[in-house]
């Protein structure tokens, strides 16, 4: 750990899914201008920095991922001049905006590639990549598309099959060009001109692929092209940058956010979210939460990346399902685990993230019917399981558990119809349980997950101890107990979390044991740990002591 913390190690980012956020003309779509007007809701919780999910034109297949002009606005989002008024309202607000820099693909209405399929020497042609059908003529590899089906579609006019790892209308470009890595590098400049604190780099993992070899993730050139972005673009800057890299591990994160190699801030790896899902169905599959594994994942990080590169730390995103569903109680304990996960997360050593209405403890949504969906990869995925004769009912089981529409859902603001979020028909609908669960409820409530969140977010910034020091694993074995050390200088703060809805006794080891301040809890709880103790469902606390235990 360098003696100075880069600014984006001591800083909280907050995630918007800039669809789901706030509508500001009834249109029932999130914008730009609804973002705006909720950004003192964002300085009030404590936060640095938001990173936007793609804002840029696109016919919306994959909801922005898609993008068709890399250097306009959706219109269903605003303007130039309304990003530039959010840049720089949020810079008031001491706020940072990061982009959603999504470069593995783009939209088929991109002009780059509407050129590139006009002929087999279109000037652009080499942008995307293309190959000969096989010798049946099917698809050239037997590669499949993240969203269902072959990554191969062919292209009647030039009788040629182009790439897409994610749907038909995302076209993979073809990295190995320097006039296409060109074009990128002088658009992410002309961002980084417009003052923006930085880029989140979609599916960045899969850029340097080697598609002949059937090598799409961590390919033979991904680390060459992140230096030589870094060299062209951001290098001379104070940027935040963090890569989407479900490859990734903790050797090769080192590679990405090592301090001196000249890449990345820090990647969002998976480990912790792959490791639950099944074997044949995936993430489609709901599987019991296992907490030794999953600590296992985490520690493998915390210490991978204790003297070099740098993690992020998220339990949730516009992919991933709510995290109060997904590892708390969304029940009866909803309140105690929501808090407990923020207390777990906040505590650890990185960045972290918040996503939309995690802060209020929202929750995955109770769709009945696949047309309550609006996810291009539950639909597919949907007809892709029934297909291979899976049930509807498994299927939609599963959807609810980890479909990604439950993190898109209208932020719940108030109790009023549709969260608040729209005075019109919501894109997609809000959960019903808004009436109950929403902002207006929480802000002025000191006993709230909002005001845990504050409080957490504000901790990070005072004390040294949580920006940067050192993570040390306790009971790594317990089936339902979270405990950790975090150590600076003599100071030292002891996290202790109860992952199930039961009292758990505890005999504690004598590096957890002293006499200390409470930092945070979601039970009444002294700065006493004795040699043992029960922590009530879900309770988590943090506890700070001055010196080491004489144990
Ligand atoms: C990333 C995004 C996801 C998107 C995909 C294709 O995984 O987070 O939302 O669908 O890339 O761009
Ligand atoms: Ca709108």
């Amino acid at each position: 750990m360098p003696e100075n913390a880069a600014w984006w190690q001591k800083s909280t980012v907050y995630q918007i899914y800039p669809r789901s956020f706030a509508d500001s003309n009834g249109d029932g779509i999130g914008d730009i201008a609804g973002i705006v007007s909720r950004l003192d809701y964002l300085r009030d919780l404590g936060i640095d920095v938001i990173w936007l999910s793609p804002i840029f034109a696109s016919p919306m297949d994959d909801n922005g991922y898609d993008i068709s002009d890399y250097q306009d606005i959706a219109p269903e989002f605003g303007t130039l001049d309304d990003f530039d008024r959010l840049v720089a309202e949020a810079r008031k607000r001491g706020i940072g905006i990061l982009l959603d820099l999504v470069v593995n693909h783009t939209s088929d209405e991109h002009r780059w590639f509407r050129d590139a399929r006009t002929a087999r020497d279109a000037p652009l042609r080499d942008f995307y990549i293309w190959r000969d059908p096989a010798p049946d003529s099917g698809p050239p590899t037997d590669l499949k598309s993240v969203f269902g089906g072959p990554a191969w579609t062919l292209d009647p006019l030039t009788g040629q099959y182009y790439l897409h790892q994610f749907s038909r209308r995302q076209p993979d470009l073809n990295w190995d060009n320097p006039d296409l890595r060109a074009e990128i590098y002088r658009m992410m400049n002309w961002w980084q001109d417009r003052g923006i604190a930085g880029f989140r780099m979609d599916v960045i993992d899969l850029i340097g692929k080697d598609v002949d070899k059937g090598i799409t993730a961590d390919g033979p050139r991904l680390h060459d092209y992140l230096r030589e972005m870094h060299r062209s673009t951001f290098g001379g800057r104070d940027l935040l940058t963090v890569g989407e890299a479900w490859s990734a591990t903790p050797e090769s994160a080192l590679l990405y956010s090592g301090r001196d190699r000249g890449e990345l801030s820090m990647v969002f790896q998976f480990e912790h979210v792959t490791q639950q899902w099944h074997e044949t169905w995936g993430k489609w599959q709901p599987k019991p939460f296992d907490l030794v594994a999953f600590k296992r994942v985490i520690d493998r990080w915390q210490l991978g990346l204790a003297d070099d590169g740098w993690n992020s730390l998220f339990w949730g995103n516009h992919d991933l399902p709510r995290a109060v569903s997904k590892y708390g109680d969304d029940g009866q304990y909803r309140v105690e685990s929501a808090k407990m996960l923020a207390t777990v997360l906040h505590f650890l050593r990185g960045t972290p993230y918040v996503y939309q209405g995690e802060e209020i403890g929202m929750t995955n949504v109770p769709f009945q019917r696949i047309g309550q969906y609006r996810d291009i990869e539950t639909l597919n995925m949907y007809e892709e399981h029934l297909a291979a004769g899976r049930s509807a009912a498994a299927f939609m089981a599963g959807a609810r558990a980890n479909s990604r529409d439950n993190a898109r859902t209208p932020m719940q603001w108030s109790a009023e119809p549709h969260g608040g979020f729209t005075t019109g028909t919501p894109w997609i609908e809000a959960n019903p349980n808004h009436d109950r669960i929403n902002v207006a409820a929480q802000s002025d409530d000191d006993a709230s997950i909002l005001a845990c969140y504050r409080r957490l977010i504000g901790l990070r910034k005072t004390l040294p101890v949580m920006q940067t020091g050192r993570y040390a694993p306790h009971l790594s074995d317990h089936p339902a107990v979270m405990a950790y050390e975090r150590l600076l200088d003599g100071e030292r703060i002891v996290v202790l979390a109860n992952f199930t809805g039961a009292d758990v006794h505890l005999d504690l080891p004598d590096a957890l044991k002293g006499t200390g301040k409470v930092l945070i809890a979601n039970y009444p709880r002294s700065g006493d740990l004795g040699a043992a103790l029960t922590l009530a469902p879900f309770e988590a606390f943090a506890i700070a002591f001055d010196s080491k235990p004489t144990g």
